[in-house]
């Protein structure tokens, strides 16, 4: 070890790279971590979850009061929107939160070794000009959003921007156009519906958020329509035009035909992220890229060079925080001759609308092509603190394997799905059959009680349907 100034060398300071380096240093190992932005945290505190959740919860209010859904319950209230207050409170959370990756990072003892890192070589690092060396240096690098070829963002004229622009804007567009219906789109289109845009998603495939369960799919897509926002499904962009403050965005549908212009104030790109590894000098240590431009790993987060780790956005597998923070704390872990292991299988998803949308394991078709499964479903209609909190929009599904029970998958459209999806990976990670939820006691009134039904519906006996 004398002859290395770090036992590890984090490289990025994102949720995987913070917490990766946090833990590495609780393990006794003297690390650092580089991160080039000006504060820590990543896209996820810096222009991610946080700020978009702080967006997404303040929207919800104002629409609640704005909607009706506060006079339902006689509250009347005639609400004014101040941005620039909301904005104030969105970023107050970043930095509260940056700041307290700050204070964990003194607390653990991590240096902060402030600017972008390239190798020198495997276990040599330059970060601002200086030079550092490390027996183990951990690539955790994150992602960036997917460029679309031809369409140029432009964050500072607040026109045709990606979601960190999204976050950014100063006023509430009268139209605004999104390009792809996934996760951000969703979401951020969201957030500028409740504020009172004319939102358009334009997604390439016939539905939306690809990956996730069938039936969910179908019923986010009629719960958006019913709450105004326009769908353009099977639909691609074919160009952009930006005069002034405004922009034009020509559209045809995804197989060709006639095409349609579509007028914006705000145009979104969200049609993906990929992964950051220009500026490393990963040909300075001989570490290739897949296809998909991510670096490969094995099970332990090791790379192909010895004493190179990568995790999070970066390598294969769903692009979430939660993810990038168990692969650091197992990376951590395995540095220092521990075992640690991250479950693939039972990754909980959640897109944070409202209805929130939720999923962990096998979609109903995934499972499918494996072997016979049994499926069981309750509506949220027929949940009692649902219906009582006027929230009847969704469903919970729960795939079981046919013949050993097991429980395969679990899906979730309610008003807190993120929330109820950890009950359902938990059970997952502990192999349970749908028997075991179904005859756990969940408290009453709950949301919970849902995937508590749903479980009972796999062999056909619910109560409350
Ligand atoms: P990142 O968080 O991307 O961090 C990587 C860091 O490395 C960055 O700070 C970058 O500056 C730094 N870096 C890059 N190259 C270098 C270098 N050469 N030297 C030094 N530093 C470098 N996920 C969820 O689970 N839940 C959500 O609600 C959610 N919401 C999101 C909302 C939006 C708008 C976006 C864009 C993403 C969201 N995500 C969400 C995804 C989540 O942000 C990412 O999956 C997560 O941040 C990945 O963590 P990471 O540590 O791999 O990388
Ligand atoms: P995404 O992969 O979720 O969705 C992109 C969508 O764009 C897809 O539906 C795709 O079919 C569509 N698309 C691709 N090219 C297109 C084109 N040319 N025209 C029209 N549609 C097109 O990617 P998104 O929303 O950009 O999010 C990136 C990542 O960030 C995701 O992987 C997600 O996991 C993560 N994220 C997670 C959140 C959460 O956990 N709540 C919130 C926001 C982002």
């Amino acid at each position: 070890m004398a002859d290395y100034d770090y036992d590890v060398l984090v490289i990025g300071a994102g949720p995987g790279g913070y917490v990766g380096a946090i833990r590495a240093a609780q393990l006794g190992l003297k690390t650092a971590c580089a991160e080039g932005r000006e504060t820590l945290g990543g896209t996820c505190l810096n222009v991610g979850c946080i700020p978009s959740k702080a967006l997404l919860h303040a929207s919800e209010y104002f629409e609640a009061a704005k909607g009706g859904a506060m006079a339902k319950m006689g509250i009347k209230v005639t609400p004014e929107l101040d941005l620039d207050v909301m904005q104030g409170q969105r970023k107050d959370a970043v930095s509260g939160l940056t700041g307290g990756i700050e204070f964990l990072f003194k607390k653990n003892k991590v240096d902060w070794l402030k600017g972008y890192a390239q190798f020198k070589d495997a276990h040599t690092v330059e970060v601002a000009g200086k030079t550092y060396t490390a027996k183990n240096v951990v690539i955790a690098t994150g992602s960036s959003v997917t460029p679309l070829p031809g369409v140029e963002i432009d964050n500072a004229k607040g026109v045709v921007v990606d979601s960190t622009g999204a976050l950014e804007l100063s006023a509430v567009p009268k139209k605004m156009v999104v390009i792809g219906g996934g996760v951000i789109g969703l979401e951020l289109g969201s957030v500028w519906r409740r504020l009172g845009a004319e939102v358009t998603v334009v997604e390439f495939l016939d539905q939306l958020l690809p990956g996730m369960d069938m039936d969910v799919r179908k019923e986010a897509s009629k719960i958006f329509k019913k709450q105004g926002m326009t769908l353009k499904l099977s639909t691609k962009v074919t160009g952009v035009e930006v005069k002034g403050k405004k922009a034009k965005v020509t559209v045809e549908p995804s197989k060709g035909g006639d095409a349609e212009v579509l007028d914006a104030d705000v145009v979104l790109v969200a049609i993906g992220r990929r992964p950051n590894v220009d500026g490393l000098g990963l040909d300075k240590i001989g570490l290739e890229l897949n296809q998909r431009g991510q670096i490969e790993t094995d099970h332990d987060f090791a790379t192909k060079v010895d004493g190179v780790w990568a995790i999070g956005d970066v390598i294969p597998g769903p692009m979430l925080a939660h993810k990038a923070e168990d692969e650091g704390l197992a990376v951590a872990e395995n540095i220092a001759g521990l075992t640690g292991i991250v479950n693939h299988d039972v990754i909980p998803g959640v897109v944070y609308t409202q209805p929130e949308i939720a999923g962990v394991g096998l979609t109903e078709e995934a499972a499918k092509e494996r072997g016979a499964v049994k499926v069981g479903k309750f509506p949220m209609l027929a949940n009692s603190r649902a219906k009582t909190n006027h929230e009847p929009d969704g469903f919970v599904k729960v795939i079981a394997d046919a013949e050993t029970d097991r429980v395969l998958g679990v899906w979730c459209i309610a008003s807190v799905a993120g929330t109820m999806i950890a009950q359902a990976a938990q059970a997952m990670e502990f192999g349970a059959t749908s028997e075991d939820i179904a005859y756990t006691c969940h408290a009453h009134p709950t949301h919970s009680e849902a995937i508590k039904e749903a479980a009972m519906a796999v062999t056909g006996k619910p109560i409350h349907i």
